[in-house]
């Protein structure tokens, strides 16, 4: 028994094993200015120099020097690095006066440099699952000591504060301003959780897919964006098994996110019910006015039917789950439609079908960023096929309306489309990133959002 749970089990969970629907790199641009920008929120520097001014209980009273105090601790200066499959570590530079009375009645000042290193590991945190920096191994390595002990007193003095002192209570001082620091960037995750509106049809929420990986130029966040309906089921991400990778060529430094068109696809299926249409006005756009008059002209039996006028209406429906698909420089989105045109008739009467077709059209999609959320604008790329599925004035020929129904889609139907598209694709919500600045690149079935800062 237990091999045949095992099996399904096993099935199921290699069966899961999908590509990431979309993948973040984050470079040293976005880590430095994070942590750089959590060391402003969190006032670790005010933090620092008050816990500083207190008498540290380490701080062992030495021969000779009464009043001890710590004071001016310097703005840090704060390097990052890589440290592939661990995270990164970080080396925060400052500096500090030590006051104290000397025993001749001297006031005594030692100006140390220091740097404190500590490795931040990136890891999943467990129960929220998402990324998390826990700071390892901090250690504090004096760069410079400066006094204005006589000489006489120094070798010998100096080395033993140094040493009995300084190292055991730097550490204690200054390490939790690592840790204090990494909470602040860890806090800037949090929002990635949240489910994110896509309109009113659903909500997107980028899941981490596994723990985040680290490489020598830089951080990489993988996801499973779970695409849910607002009632109903979670829309799965249905990827041919296309490979999803990031182009070859982007700064040493730079960070980038990258959109899967499997996502995209999904995320378009949410909208799949307000992409169905129907339009009954008499005037649409350069279009010809819609009445059977100028149906007329394409097929002739519409004249016979109705030798006076009438307005026509026009369902259009999506039938499948719209497609979006990428290749280099180019992405389309691909609508499998029935388009049906009825003949108005006077007050409470309904409409009289005239035919319904099977449309199917590729329109071209430009992307852009606008306040944090992927827009999407479509034009007309090509109508591919034209078949008539009924009709109620007999036999035609459905290819004579191939130019009447592309300037129909191009006039009456691509700006409804837009206008629903309008509501704009979420982005990750993490580290407060800006997405507007991004450029944007169409590669093979992703779009490459590469992330500026300001
Ligand atoms: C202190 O940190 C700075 C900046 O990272 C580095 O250039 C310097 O070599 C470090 N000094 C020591 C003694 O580790
Ligand atoms: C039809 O008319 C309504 C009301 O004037 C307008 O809001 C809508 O945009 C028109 N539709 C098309 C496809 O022109």
């Amino acid at each position: 028994m237990m091999w045949i749970l095992c099996l399904a089990l096993c099935g199921l969970l290699t069966g899961t094993r999908a590509d990431p629907g979309a993948v973040l790199r984050l470079g040293m641009d976005i880590m430095n200015h994070e942590v750089q920008s959590a060391m402003e929120e969190s006032h670790i520097l005010e933090k620092m120099a008050a816990e500083a001014g207190k008498k540290q209980p380490g701080m062992k009273p030495i021969k000779g020097i009464t009043n001890l105090k710590v004071k001016d601790v310097q703005l840090p200066a704060i390097t990052l690095n890589f440290v592939p499959g661990v995270g990164i570590f970080q080396c925060v530079s400052t500096g500090m006066t030590i006051t104290g009375k000397s025993f001749m009645g001297g006031n005594m000042e030692i100006i140390v440099v220091l740097n404190i290193t500590a490795t931040n590991r990136l890891l999943q945190d467990e129960d929220t699952g998402l990324p998390m920096f826990k700071s390892e191994g901090c250690e504090v390595i004096l760069v410079n000591v400066k006094t204005n002990l006589p000489s006489n007193m120094l070798p010998k003095m100096v080395k033993k504060f140094l040493d009995s002192t300084l190292h055991k209570v730097l550490p204690g001082l200054m390490c939790p301003a690592i840790d204090a620091v990494l909470v602040y960037v860890n806090r800037k995750w949090t929002n990635l959780n949240d489910a994110m509106p896509v309109g009113q049809m659903g909500t997107v929420k980028y899941v981490l897919m596994s723990t985040p990986t680290t490489t020598a130029s830089y951080i990489q966040v993988d996801f499973s964006p779970v695409v849910q309906q607002q009632k109903g089921k979670a829309i799965p991400l249905a990827g041919d098994g296309e490979a999803l990778e990031f182009p070859k060529g982007y700064a040493e430094g730079s960070s980038q996110l990258l959109l899967s068109a499997t996502l995209l696809t999904a995320e378009l299926t949410l909208l799949q019910k307000s992409l169905d249409v129907k339009v009954q006005n008499m005037t649409v756009g350069k279009l010809p006015p819609q009445t059977t008059k100028t149906l007329a002209a394409f097929i002739p039996k519409v004249a016979k039917a109705y030798p006076k006028p009438k307005h026509l209406v026009t369902h259009i429906r999506i039938n499948k789950p719209p497609k979006v698909t990428m290749k280099t420089g180019k992405s389309l989105l691909q609508l499998h439609s029935t388009l049906e045109m009825f003949a108005a008739r006077r007050r409470g009467k309904p409409p009289v079908s005239l035919f319904l077709l099977e449309v199917h059209f590729n329109l071209k999609i430009q992307y852009s960023v606008h306040e944090n959320r992927l827009q999407m604008v479509t034009s007309l790329d090509r109508l591919l096929s034209l078949s008539r599925e009924s009709s109620s004035i007999g036999n035609f020929n459905e290819k004579e309306l191939t130019g009447f129904i592309t300037d129909y889609l191009r006039e009456a139907y691509i700006p409804v489309i837009n206008d629903v598209l309008q509501v704009g694709l979420p982005l990750p919500d993490f580290l407060a990133m800006n997405y507007n600045l991004a450029e944007l690149h169409i590669v093979e079935n992703g779009l490459v959002l590469d992330l500026k800062l300001e």
